[in-house]
């Protein structure tokens, strides 16, 4: 038994009427280790918390679903007993039925359906193809719309198919990249639907049921309802196969082993009584009665010493014959023989017999009422089975009616002790089983996991090589510009170097210095230029040549310094009268020279040096006149 644990059963409760999931019929022990399993997932401590948890997060419900419904399953799962199957019950009944007769088979608790589909190959390989799409109906059930979908699509793994033989994988599956899709032309004779076993009407007209490693997760009266219901859905002689665990002991009145190691059951047909009533043998023949001297002595002594009590009434209803132990019973003696059996207690108690002894007048038939429960005094109860026999003679005239009163209280103590030893067995197996299905997928889960940790592993794995390559590669970019820096640091050392020996010259010269570009911008200004004209090289560098405010006649130079610029190597002078940065007029000779550098635009070098210059020293004014 299952001990009661009221927060959890007001959570079962709570999925049922929201989500109309019955758990209630579910063996608590597999339930809750589940259900504990997926609270520690969520990190929730405690059933009414995760009540909570639930109304906060509805999907949770289809995370507890697939946690609590265990999916486990195979082709051809336990081979032994799928042969068993097809040589006992597919073979025997397919040859029973008349040619084109449709074949009902219905896979309860199909799950992703490979069971489903192993009935079908089965059935395929006995009738052909065209027979199977033509009369063979396989519903296939389950209450995990998710494992129905997956069932639907009929693809496998490559793990998951390693359970069929080859030959059968060659004829009933397309491989398809690396998955596997059973052949879809016999695919639509198998339908997949939601069925829930514990609240869903079953289907009804079946030849054979499986439904395995199902039963086993639910309660016994769960289990009993659902088997009552196989029974209902099966025909007359209809077969139903299980899981190794559940063995149906309990249910003999329903079902009877065909194969009670391979799990397969026929259903018990509730058979009519034979007709007629026990004939009793006309007088025996004149011979025998001669031979046998005191037969009827015998006879009289068989009958009072039988340990089985006996009540013999006439037809007319008055007590012919009572044994010793129907005395011993119910208090009868010598002297209630002629009496109305009617005016005997025995005739009401333990049980009203006078309507049975009608009805089995009526129908000519022995009828029987088992276990009557008779309390003759304190502690002192039996159990009786009643058979009331009508003895009718050789031509069905009524000679009178037999009461037998087997005594059944040790055979029922027994069965009742041999059923509850069963059924703990039974509930033992099915524990070990479902236990069993449990490992397995929380291996499956865990192997998953593993899986998933080695794709990171290697993905962190490829992640860090590619850093690393970056690195290397961010390494040598830093290496070539460190390269290129220590050149530019190198440049620019020379180039500062070059700068000073240049401004140590041009400050060195004992004439001003201006360097012009294309558009005459000044690029360069020396020291003896601002002493000049008291224009600083800050003020001078970058402005227009002709637009320099200084006392020299600026413009007219524009010729002599257009002359330069377009490369003609001899140098040009003027000699300008001007006014210096004190304000004294001064005689100023201008000469100009081009300033080719390689790669870059041409430029101009104005010298202006301070003298007493008569006239232009050689070169000519680029517009003929000296001065
Ligand atoms: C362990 S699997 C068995 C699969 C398959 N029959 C086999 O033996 O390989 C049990 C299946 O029973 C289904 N199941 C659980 N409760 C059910 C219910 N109330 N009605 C119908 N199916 C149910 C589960 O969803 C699961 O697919």
């Amino acid at each position: 038994m299952d001990a009661v644990d009221e927060k959890f059963e007001a959570l079962l409760l709570h999925v049922k009427e929201l989500r109309g999931f019955d758990f209630t019929g579910y063996k608590r022990s597999s339930l809750m280790r589940r259900v504990d399993r997926r609270l520690a997932q969520v990190s929730v401590d405690g059933y009414a918390e995760y009540q909570d948890f639930l109304e906060v997060h509805p999907d949770e419900f289809t995370a507890l679903f697939n946690t609590i419904l265990i999916n486990v399953t195979a082709f051809f799962r336990d081979p032994e007993a799928w042969e068993c199957l097809r040589t006992e019950v597919l073979v025997p009944m397919i040859a029973a039925k008349a040619p084109g007769t449709p074949i009902r088979m219905w896979t309860a608790g199909c799950a992703s359906g490979e069971e489903a589909y192993t009935l079908a190959m089965l059935l395929c390989e006995i009738l052909g193809p065209e027979e199977f799409r033509e009369r063979v109906k396989i519903y296939a059930t389950d209450v995990d719309e998710e494992q129905l979908t997956e069932a639907r699509h009929g693809t496998y793994g490559v793990r998951a198919i390693e359970a069929v033989p080859a030959a059968l994988l060659e004829r009933y599956f397309e491989q398809s990249g690396n998955r596997y899709v059973f052949r879809k032309d016999l695919r639509r004779s198998v339908i997949f639907g939601r069925n829930d076993l514990v609240q869903d009407a079953p289907i009804s007209r079946i030849d054979v049921l499986t439904c395995r490693n199902t039963l086993m997760y639910f309660n016994a009266e769960t289990q009993a309802r659902i088997i009552g219901r196989f029974h209902f859905a099966l025909l007359g002689s209809g077969a139903l196969f299980l899981g190794k665990a559940e063995m149906l002991l309990s249910h003999a009145h329903l079902f009877q082993p065909i194969d009670l190691k391979r799990r397969i059951f026929r259903k018990v047909s509730r058979l009519p009584v034979a007709n007629g009533g026990v004939v009793l043998p006309d007088a025996s023949p004149f011979a025998v009665r001669e031979q046998i001297a005191g037969l009827e002595l015998l006879r009289g002594a068989a009958m009072l010493t039988n340990p089985v009590a006996q009540v013999v009434l006439t037809a007319g209803g008055l007590v012919a014959l009572t044994n010793r132990r129907a005395n011993e019973l119910f208090g009868l003696s010598v002297g209630d023989v002629g009496r109305r059996f009617q005016d005997l207690e025995v005739s009401y108690r333990p049980i009203e017999l006078r309507k049975h002894i009608e009805q089995a007048l009526a129908e000519r038939s022995p009828l029987r009422v088992s276990d009557v429960e008779y309390t003759r005094g304190p502690g002192d109860t039996l159990y009786l089975d009643v058979q009331v026999n009508p003895l009718v003679d050789a031509d069905a005239g009524l000679l009178g009616v037999a009461l037998i009163f087997h005594d059944v209280t040790a055979a029922r103590q027994l069965r009742a002790e041999l059923e509850h030893a069963n059924r703990e067995l039974e509930a033992a197996y099915e524990e070990l089983q479902s236990t069993n299905e449990e490992l397995e997928t929380t291996n499956e889960e865990l192997q998953s996991t593993v899986e998933e940790l080695e794709t990171t592993n290697e993905e962190l794995q490829s992640t860090n090589e590619e850093l690393e390559t970056m690195n290397e590669e961010l390494q040598s970019t830093n290496d070539e510009l460190q390269t290129i820096n220590e050149q530019l640091h190198r440049s620019s050392t020379e180039l500062d170097e070059a700068n000073a020996f240049l401004d140590a010259v041009l400050s060195g010269l004992r004439a001003g210095i201006a360097v012009v570009d294309p558009d005459l911008r000044v690029r360069v200004w020396n020291r003896e230029a601002e002493n000049l004209w008291g224009l600083r090289p800050a003020e001078a560098v970058g402005q227009h040549l002709l637009n320099l405010d200084i006392g020299l006649p600026v413009d007219r130079l524009r010729p002599l310094v257009r002359q330069a610029l377009a490369g003609d190597a001899d140098t040009a002078e003027l000699v300008l009268e001007a006014v210096n940065r004190r304000g004294r007029t001064v005689t100023v000779r201008v000469a100009c020279t081009p300033l080719p550098i390689a790669g870059e635009p041409p430029g101009a070098i104005i010298a202006m040096e301070v003298g007493e210059f008569a006239s232009a020293r050689g070169g000519h004014p680029p517009d003929g006149t000296e001065v």
